[in-house]
């Protein structure tokens, strides 16, 4: 049996590890992994395959940033010809990336059975770009995993037989279960201080935080090397619907700036998307020179779980980290009107408060989470075995 698994993006990358893995018990298998090159910097990529073991691709399609039309367009001829080489039995694609939906289309069109991992989650948001790709890609998909009975409930409603959905669990929690123990060993101020955007500006800040005496420390600056004393706040944001406009970014900007640094240090991993936006917007030598908001580069896997367990409060976007945030117990601000993954929100036993842009409502969670205690939540099937139960049921069909 060939299988042909397609990754693009880096919240696909903790996703293929295990799913990688597990193919391998199966001598009978041959797997090609084709990464379509969507994301293709250092950060955004290869430091995850390394990181995480994955293998290196087999092919890469280096399709590179676009429009998403470009995207797309790009993956899907250049995917095509893979397959008319390759002619695979399945054909696999995981989450909902750009990746994810060019791939799945390419392979029906070719005749090849696709399997789609993270399959049925909705946010009936059709703005966000990731909502077409899930849509397009479970229609198509032959078989459908699952990770939550919401998922299943989202697929029946829409009409997917039954013998097409498997609810199989988190493929993203067999990663985090993997990897959490590597990660909790790593040093957070480490963390920080390598990764830091302006490592000139945070030298000296450092610097100068050393040479004031204890009596004085409470009027300090805080320092890098001070974080896990301290409490911090994690923060991620590069959704389009977060960054892009400025009436959105630059009034959220100022309640990060002018009330939350003043409390908390904010390390905020920082998209590249988001930098481009904070400059456009004239806010990034406000945001640099800030001594609170501590600025690193895209972190890798090990380092990001590292921070989101020390965290007292995540502020993010990103789907992947309000469930790692609901395994962790980090309370989580999610800054988005609606999610695919009502199953991390507190009102269901997570930890994610679905907050918007709205400055008003982040400060109102912001208020009532910021001294929370942690509470870890583990949905049903989170067990660390979900690309187990995958590679059986597609090695079986
Ligand atoms: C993509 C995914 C999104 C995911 C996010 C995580 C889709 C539709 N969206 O969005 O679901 O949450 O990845 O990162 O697939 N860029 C770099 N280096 C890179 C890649 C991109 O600098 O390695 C820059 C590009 O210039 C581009 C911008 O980042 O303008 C956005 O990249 P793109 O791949 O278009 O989408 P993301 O916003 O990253």
């Amino acid at each position: 049996m060939k299988i042909v698994s397609v990754v693009g993006a880096r919240p696909n990358f903790m996703k293929v590890a295990p799913f990688c893995r597990a193919l391998k018990t199966y001598p009978e298998v041959r797997h090609v992994l084709v990464h379509t090159g969507q994301h293709y910097d250092v950060r955004m990529s290869e430091q995850f395959f390394k990181e995480l073991g994955i293998p290196n691709p087999d092919i890469n399609l280096e399709i590179g940033s676009g429009s998403h039309a470009e995207q797309v367009g790009r993956t899907m001829m250049a995917f095509e010809r893979v397959l008319r080489e390759e002619r695979p039995d399945w054909v696999v694609v995981l989450g909902d990336v750009n990746a994810t939906c060019a791939c799945s289309i390419t392979a029906k069109k070719e005749h090849i059975k696709c399997a789609h991992i993270e399959a049925g989650l909705r946010s009936r948001d059709m703005d966000m770009p990731e909502e077409v790709n899930r849509l397009v890609t479970d229609r198509l998909s032959d078989l459908l995993f699952t990770p939550d009975r919401l998922s299943n409930a989202n697929l029946k409603a829409e009409g997917v037989p039954d013998d097409k959905i498997k609810f199989v669990g988190n493929i993203m929690i067999d990663t985090l279960e993997r990897e959490r123990e590597k990660a909790a060993a790593l040093d957070i101020n480490s963390i920080v201080r390598e990764n830091a955007i302006d490592s000139n500006a945070e030298k000296q800040r450092c610097g100068e935080a050393e040479n004031y005496s204890k009596e004085n420390s409470a009027a300090l600056p805080f320092c890098h090397s001070e974080l896990g004393n301290q409490g911090y706040i994690a923060m991620t944001m590069h959704r389009p619907s977060n960054v892009d406009q400025r009436e959105t970014l630059v009034p959220a900007m100022r309640f990060f700036l002018d009330e939350v640094s003043k409390e908390y240090p904010i390390v905020w991993a920082i998209h590249p998307r988001a930098q481009k936006m904070l400059k456009e917007f004239g806010l990034w030598e406000e945001v640099v020179s800030n001594p609170n908001m501590i600025l690193v580069k895209p972190l890798g896997y090990h380092a990001m779980l590292r921070l989101n367990m020390g965290a007292r409060l995540f502020m993010t976007d990103s789907g992947g980290l309000q469930e790692e945030c609901c395994v962790l117990g980090t309370p989580c601000l999610t800054m988005r009107w609606n999610t695919e993954r009502p199953i991390t929100l507190m009102e269901n036993g997570g930890a994610s408060i679905l907050v918007g842009n709205a400055v008003e409502k982040i400060r109102d969670a912001y208020h009532s989470q910021i001294n929370a205690p942690r509470h870890a939540m583990r949905p049903e099937l989170w067990d660390g075995h979900t690309a187990e139960r995958i590679a059986e049921v597609i090695v079986n069909h």
